[in-house]
């Protein structure tokens, strides 16, 4: 694949499981990344981890649903490295209730960090970021981290499955507006299936039936079951699909959504 050398990028939710996959592998493959995430102290040890293995990388504080600590967050991005390439919106996450233990308060959680954060990001970032893209021959690609629950409803998280529902059309609407103004910012989306980081556990732990002896790793195995690879993803396979989503290999891809499940969402 073509370098990501000189160019900076900019990840959101970098300290979390898929987040540090995708801030190494932009690292390994040339880019000086921006770790940002609602806990700083932890994107800072991402950061220096990146760092002690010969990358570029700088941790930052960011929660995305602050529209404040995002201009702050693009100031001190444009202040380190003159500009931005690549945004990758990916943090995320879910509160997993039934319908009617949800509160109005999780349901306007879920949005905002699952659709409100990457709307105020790429508002934020989108001068620097078109600016950037008009000095440089590749351009600029913005990409966000949906899930298969923008594809199907997920039982149990209405306000995530809404949220990253609302995600995938949304990348695809200003994918298309910024392809006709020439603004040579590219916006795709990716639909991880289950994928093995910490977020994974409480949606396990609901999928327990009330009264039921039934373990945590036997209710692992039967959600399992649905995936015809017949095993849960890893965070680096939903990186290297970022990644090409990132570079000039991708050159022609414009509003596209790669579904990364494992087969799921073909059954
Ligand atoms: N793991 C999966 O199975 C799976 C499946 C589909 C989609 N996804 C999506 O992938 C993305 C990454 O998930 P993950 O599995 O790595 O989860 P994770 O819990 O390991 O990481 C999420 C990270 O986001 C950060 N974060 C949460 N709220 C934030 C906020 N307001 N501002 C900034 N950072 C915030 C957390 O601190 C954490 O570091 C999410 O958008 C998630 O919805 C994950």
């Amino acid at each position: 694949m073509t370098s990501l050398q000189g160019q900076t990028a900019l990840v959101t939710g970098g300290a979390g499981g898929i987040g540090s996959a995708i801030c190494r592998r932009l690292s390994v493959d040339g880019a000086l990344v921006v770790v940002a995430d609602l806990d700083g102290e932890k994107a800072d040890r991402v950061a220096r981890g990146i760092v002690s293995d010969g990358g570029r990388a700088v941790g930052i504080g960011l929660d995305i649903t602050d529209r404040d600590q995002w201009r702050a967050a693009i100031a001190e991005t444009t202040r380190i490295a003159g500009g931005l390439n690549i945004l990758v919106n990916n943090a995320g996450g879910a509160r997993i209730k039934p319908f009617e233990a949800l509160s109005a308060e999780d349901w306007k959680h879920d949005i905002d960090v699952n659709l409100n954060g990457a709307f105020l990001g790429i508002k934020e970032a989108f001068d620097v970021m078109r600016q950037t893209a008009s000095e440089s021959a590749s351009g600029g690609a913005i990409i966000n981290i949906a899930s298969v629950s923008a594809l199907k409803g997920s039982p149990g998280m209405p306000a995530y499955s809404a949220g990253k529902g609302g995600l995938r059309l949304f990348t695809k609407a200003i994918a298309v507006d910024f392809a006709r103004r020439g603004y040579r910012i590219r916006v795709n989306s990716v639909y991880p299936g289950l994928i093995d980081t910490p977020l994974t556990k409480p949606l396990f732990e609901s999928q327990l039936k009330p009264g039921s002896e039934e373990s945590l790793e036997a209710a692992r195995s039967r959600i399992l079951q649905q995936y015809p690879i017949g095993r849960i993803g890893r965070p680096d396979e939903i990186a290297s699909v970022v990644r090409f989503l990132a570079g000039d290999d991708s050159s022609y891809m414009v509003g596209a959504e790669l579904v990364v499940d494992g087969g799921l969402t073909a059954a």
